[in-house]
């Protein structure tokens, strides 16, 4: 048989994420009192794979702010052919291995590989689930839209994984973010990127001169207090008693004011200013995280002249450290010094740069 059982939590982040994933699962850990996981595996970038721990994945699933999804994986298999992967799948006792769910859904996701459509990848799976069930003398229903058990499949390496899908709504979306602005960051690379920066709240402020939505500030408001990342949750924050300082500015007084509204939302304090950054003066001791313009509008030359320009800007604060977020085309040697941190990263599917200048 080419199908193992595997008993494993993945925790899929952004790419570029796999480093701060980690030690953010650690962290979460820590905070719970839960036995520390051991190293995990790294299949692919910005993926953790550990031993599965219901507890730790339970936590993951409240807390992890870096992650988009969390699966139980719970099957390996080599089958690359329809036919043999139902017999697989039934031989391995798919529902069974499941936890005998009563309804499911099966989606899948990277399966270009597979010697099939997605679509037929789908309904061979299902099929698998409900033969075993009904040999077993169960019944279980699909049910695509309140189903019991997410069932996902997805290949990793050369394999096809199967695993419950723990967060059937990615955690990119917090559900604070009801407006926004043009190009905003996804929520969980806001916290990839504060992470990335160790961003330490009980020491300094944290300061988005180009606030847009709000995304990085309320991002750091919620990553502070170490609160669960949804806003529907009705779990506890991790570190209530911590008081983050946290500045907003823009260009745009509409952006400012959609960052108040969201920030309201989030139950985030800021503090706001609609402000051209090159006229920002007094700012706290804190850390300067700015997600500068990028789009196809903007020609790369105006781009690198943006860039170079904010550079100056931030060297000139000399109470502050400074991290900026650019384009994936722009070259770090037109800056005036090299930075200390160079990470490749994407926001969806553009790539991006987060360049930490000292
Ligand atoms: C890429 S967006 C920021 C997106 C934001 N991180 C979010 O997630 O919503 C860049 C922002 O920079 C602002 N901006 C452009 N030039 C500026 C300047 N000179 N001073 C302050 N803000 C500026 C724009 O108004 C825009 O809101």
């Amino acid at each position: 048989m080419e199908t193992r059982r595997i008993d494993e939590l993945r925790v899929v982040g952004p790419f570029g994420a796999g480093k701060v994933l980690e030690a953010e699962m650690l962290r979460i850990a820590a905070a719970k009192k839960v036995p520390r996981p051991s190293r995990p595996k790294k299949p692919q970038p910005g993926t953790c794979v550990f031993p599965f721990d219901a507890e730790l994945a339970q936590h993951a699933v409240d807390y992890c702010r870096v992650a988009s999804r969390i699966h139980h994986d719970v099957l390996k298999t080599k089958a690359d052919r329809l036919e043999k992967l139902f017999d697989e799948l039934v031989e391995a006792e798919i529902f069974q291995v499941l936890g005998c769910p009563l309804s499911f859904s099966v989606q899948v996701k990277n399966v270009d590989d597979f010697a099939a459509g997605d679509r037929q990848v789908v309904g061979t799976i299902k099929n698998a689930i409900l033969e075993t069930a009904a040999s077993s003398g169960n019944t279980s229903e699909v049910d695509p839209s309140n189903p019991d058990t997410v069932v996902n499949a997805t290949i990793l390496g050369d394999q096809l994984v199967i695993s419950k899908l723990l967060t059937p709504e990615s955690l990119s979306r917090r559900g604070w973010r009801l407006e926004r602005t043009e190009a905003p960051m996804r929520e969980n690379l806001a916290a990839l990127v504060l992470m990335a920066c160790r961003y330490d709240p009980r020491k300094e402020a944290l300061i988005d001169p180009m606030c847009g939505s709000g995304t990085l500030p309320i991002e750091a408001g919620l990553l502070a207090i170490g609160a669960a990342n949804r806003k529907s949750s009705d779990q506890p924050s991790l570190f209530p008693e911590t008081k983050p300082t946290l500045w907003a500015s823009d260009v745009d007084s509409n952006a400012v004011a959609i960052t108040l509204r969201n920030a309201e939302r989030a139950d985030v304090a800021i503090t706001t200013q609609t402000i051209p950054y090159q006229e920002l003066t007094d700012l706290p001791d804190g850390l300067i995280v700015a997600n500068l313009p990028y789009g196809e509008r903007l020609e790369q030359e105006d781009l690198d002249r943006s860039i170079i320009e904010f550079e100056s800007w931030a060297r000139s604060q000399k109470n502050c450290r400074t991290a900026m977020i650019v384009p994936g085309t722009f070259d770090p040697l037109l800056l005036q010094e090299r930075p200390r941190m160079d990470k490749p990263l994407k926001n969806g599917n553009l790539s991006i740069r987060l360049l930490q200048l000292r």
